[in-house]
């Protein structure tokens, strides 16, 4: 089975430590630093904001895969553009005009990403899956780090992937909370290609060899 790109979520790491943190995770076996900017209105918190990105930026030496939960998004993809980052991914329920935001992010040079609360269907992207280059399935609801994993993920993730291979398109299928070494190998076999982990990392003994252990969890 082919190996999952790893993107360890900031979210957990430790703020006070925050350079240490991205040195760890630019070491370590990830394969891009997730970075989640909530609004206090699109989900019911708020994490942290440009001047953070930057320096999140300046010490990160893998791409930067930013995750807005942020209401109208469009207002911030020159700022993302400036700030870095590599895919900038929205949420399906904060775009009126999907496409044109998804356009709009890649005339930016980035990369557009779309996310899905638990309760979207993957169908409501068919009309749109040909613009997207990633699509991130919510496996928590989106606010928090540390909740627990949705097991209706799986079907979701079997689903996108079939109309992906309908719509013969080669977007990535990223997921996103509660991930651990316990569904990591099953959500891969559902079809997922990026796993992204906060808690479960940055909350253990050795964040390092847990990046290693999850990318390495799909191996046969
Ligand atoms: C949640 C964020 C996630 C979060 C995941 O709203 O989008 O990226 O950091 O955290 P864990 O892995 O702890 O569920
Ligand atoms: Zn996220």
């Amino acid at each position: 089975m082919k190996s999952p790109l790893i993107a360890p979520s900031l979210l957990a790491a430790d703020f006070g430590n925050l350079q240490r943190d991205i040195e760890m995770v630019n070491a370590s076996a990830a394969d891009w630093h997730h970075i989640d900017i909530m609004d206090g209105v699109f989900v019911p918190n708020i994490s942290y904001g440009m001047p953070v990105v930057k320096a999140i930026e300046k010490s990160a030496t893998k791409p930067l895969d930013v995750h807005l939960m942020i209401v109208d998004p469009d207002r911030y993809i020159e700022t993302f553009a400036d700030l870095g980052a590599t895919n900038l991914t929205v949420h399906y329920e904060a775009c009126t005009h999907l496409h044109r935001t998804l356009q709009a992010i890649k005339s930016k040079g980035m990369k557009a990403g779309v996310a899905l609360n638990p309760h979207t269907n993957v169908m409501l992207l068919e009309d749109t899956l040909q613009d997207i280059d990633l699509v991130l399935i919510m496996s928590v609801n989106p606010g928090f780090g540390g909740q627990s994993f949705i097991e209706h993920t799986y079907e979701k993730i079997k689903a996108l992937k079939a109309l992906i291979t309908k719509k013969n398109t080669s977007t990535l299928i990223e997921v996103d909370g509660g991930v651990t070494t316990e569904n990591s190998r099953k959500l891969v076999e559902a079809g997922a290609d990026v796993l992204v982990a906060g808690s479960f990392v940055f909350k253990s003994d050795n964040p390092s060899n847990t990046i290693k252990e999850l990318k390495e969890s799909c191996k046969n």
